[in-house]
């Protein structure tokens, strides 16, 4: 499709907005309206991110000169709980422009689409407010998707990130010295993910986070009891079936490992295996949580939003 769209990102600086950079300039109907960053405000792209060959300076944009500025699509990368103030003033100044929230703060309304597209592009309303998941929750979902009529609830997941998944704040989290020779638990209970996968699958998920001391990728292990025997055979024809097509999800027979898969597009879902007489199964998924998890998807459901090939700037083979 021969058109330009505009695109200005709040949220530049951070891990999942210097990916967004990327990508932007590598996708041949995506031009950067605008970089916005208070911490890098007035600095040249090239500069400040010497790995990213783009013109253009970062600014510090307040919400309704984002507005004013009207780009085709504005995609959001900010903590959770900051996007309301951009999409109120958007909504009112600027609507037809498009917008792609990366917080978990859209994630829950149903008003907005929820755009995981391997398991979403069919059901999609309208495409103008578009809520991208989590990194953990795409890594859950894909994984348990094609067992969805046979798991008895609840399906336990445990993941482990890298730290790049805590963002650039300082916190226990991302902080070297806490995570070196070490594995952080956290939120045992209610963590978003677990409610947005819940949510989104409609059946009962527990989800146990781990923090690890690498810096980008997520580690998934999924076990559930099964409703009915299924054999290792059907196993690997309802992975197959549901994933064959897609470019973004690679199957394998073992268990995937987070260093194959960082720096990649695509999620790996694999060593899917049957146990107690094939009642019970375990399912591994890995992902790079800046990319699947974060920038690549936000880049897929803009195409498909706005008519681009899916796959359009998104190296893939
Ligand atoms: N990291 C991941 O793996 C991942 C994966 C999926 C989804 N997400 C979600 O994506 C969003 C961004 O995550 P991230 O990891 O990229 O975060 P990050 O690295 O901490 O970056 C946050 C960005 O927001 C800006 N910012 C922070 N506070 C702000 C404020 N009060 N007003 C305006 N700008 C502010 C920061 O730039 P300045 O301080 O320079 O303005 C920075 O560019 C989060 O909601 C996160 O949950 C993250």
């Amino acid at each position: 499709m021969n058109k330009t769209m505009t695109v200005g990102l709040v949220g530049a600086r951070g891990h999942t907005g210097s990916e967004l950079l990327r990508l932007i300039k590598n996708h041949a109907g995506l031009e950067l309206a605008f970089a916005s960053s208070r911490e890098l405000a007035g600095q040249s792209i090239t500069t400040a991110m010497p790995g990213i060959d783009m013109r253009g300076k970062f600014e510090d944009l307040q919400p309704d000169q984002v507005a004013e500025c009207a780009p085709d699509i504005c995609i959001l990368a900010l903590p959770n709980g900051l996007a309301k103030d951009f999409v109120d003033i958007i909504d009112k100044k600027s609507p037809r422009t498009m917008i792609v929230d990366l917080s978990a703060d859209y994630r829950f309304d149903p008003a907005w689409h929820y755009g995981l597209p391997e398991l979403t592009r069919l059901s999609s309303k309208s495409l103008q407010r578009i809520a991208n998941p989590g990194c953990y929750a795409t890594a859950m979902q894909l994984a348990i998707a094609p067992l969805l009529d046979v798991v008895t609830e609840p399906v336990h997941c445990m993941g482990i990130s890298g730290y790049s998944g805590a963002g650039t704040t300082p916190s226990p989290k991302n902080d070297p010295e806490v995570l070196r020779d070490n594995i952080l638990p956290y939120a045992p209970f209610g963590h978003i993910h677990e409610r947005e996968v819940s949510n989104q699958l409609n059946t009962p998920i527990r989800f146990m986070p781990h923090v690890a001391s690498f810096f980008r990728g997520i580690s998934m292990t999924v076990c559930a009891s099964l409703s009915t025997k299924i054999s290792n055979d059907e196993l690997d024809d309802r992975y197959h079936r549901a994933y064959d097509g897609e470019p973004l999800v690679k199957l394998q027979s073992d268990i995937p490992h987070v260093r194959d898969n960082v720096n990649f597009h695509h999620a790996t879902v694999g060593g899917w295996a049957v146990a107690d007489n094939g009642q019970y199964v375990v399912v591994y998924s890995t992902l790079d949580n800046l990319l699947k998890g974060a920038a690549t998807q936000a880049i897929q459901n803009i195409n498909l939003a706005c008519g681009f090939h899916e796959l359009e700037g998104i190296p893939h083979d």
